[in-house]
């Protein structure tokens, strides 16, 4: 089969990791989730101690430090310099934290070029905010997938509830929109629905559903 890229964007929490790993697991590619390397990056400059204003210290840290992304049973585990940092960069500190950093141009920079490597070979699903736009332009298949606010914080706050207890799905309404205005508004590559990106609002679609939507537009390609 010919190998080719699918390039899926969208806001938090409209379950984009959960879609592009079962494509990528149906059509046998490789999935990255670049949201990761994102938290990657701000986990790094947290255990770094750098305040906000250490730009450049950011930059240069980004520039020397090694992100491995490995398919695991359980999804995808991320190494920062060989430690396993997959549990600690999904915390409501880096969810936090992980905009700001995201709207450095130069750690987008340093990200992008191994964007673009990670793809270069053919056969990737990447999702992200910029990834139509910015990273494979040049994807085959482009989606942007987004589904109204309150359906996202329900979604997350039935995944995490369990495990942390104490935020309510008001305080994460608010946060996605948050973040969401974070994305949208910063000045580098900010989140938007590429022009020749398909939109799939999944509010009223469940997950077997879309998986297959993207697979049927993926069919002219396989
Ligand atoms: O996908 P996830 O919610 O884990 O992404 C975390 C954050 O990383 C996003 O809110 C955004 O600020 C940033 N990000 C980005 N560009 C990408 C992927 C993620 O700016 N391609």
């Amino acid at each position: 089969m010919e190998k080719f890229n699918i390039a899926i964007d969208g806001p938090a929490g409209a379950g984009k990791s959960t879609i592009a790993r079962l494509v990528a697991g149906a059509l046998d590619f490789v999935y990255v989730d670049t949201g990761a390397m994102y938290r990657a990056v701000t986990w790094k400059i947290n255990s770094a101690g750098l305040s906000p204003e250490q730009t450049s210290e950011m930059i240069a840290l980004t520039e020397r430090m090694n992100i491995r992304l490995v398919p695991g049973e359980n999804g995808q585990m991320v190494y920062v310099d060989g430690e396993d940092v997959t549990g600690v960069i999904r915390t409501a500190d880096i969810t936090g934290n992980v905009s700001r950093v995201a709207s450095i141009a130069d750690i987008r920079r340093i990200l992008t070029v191994k964007q673009k490597e990670m793809a270069a070979s053919r056969g990737v699903v990447m999702d992200g905010r910029d990834i139509g736009t910015h990273v494979l332009p040049d994807a085959e298949v482009k989606i942007f997938l987004t589904a109204s606010v309150q359906i996202r914080a329900e979604r997350r706050y039935k995944e995490i509830r369990d495990s942390q207890p104490e935020i309510t799905l008001e305080r994460l309404e608010r946060d996605i929109a948050e973040r969401d205005r974070m994305d949208e508004q910063r000045e580098a590559a900010p989140l938007m629905q590429a022009p020749d990106a398909v939109l799939l609002d999944t509010t009223e679609l469940t997950v077997p559903e879309v998986v297959e939507r993207i697979l049927e537009l993926c069919k002219s390609h396989v």
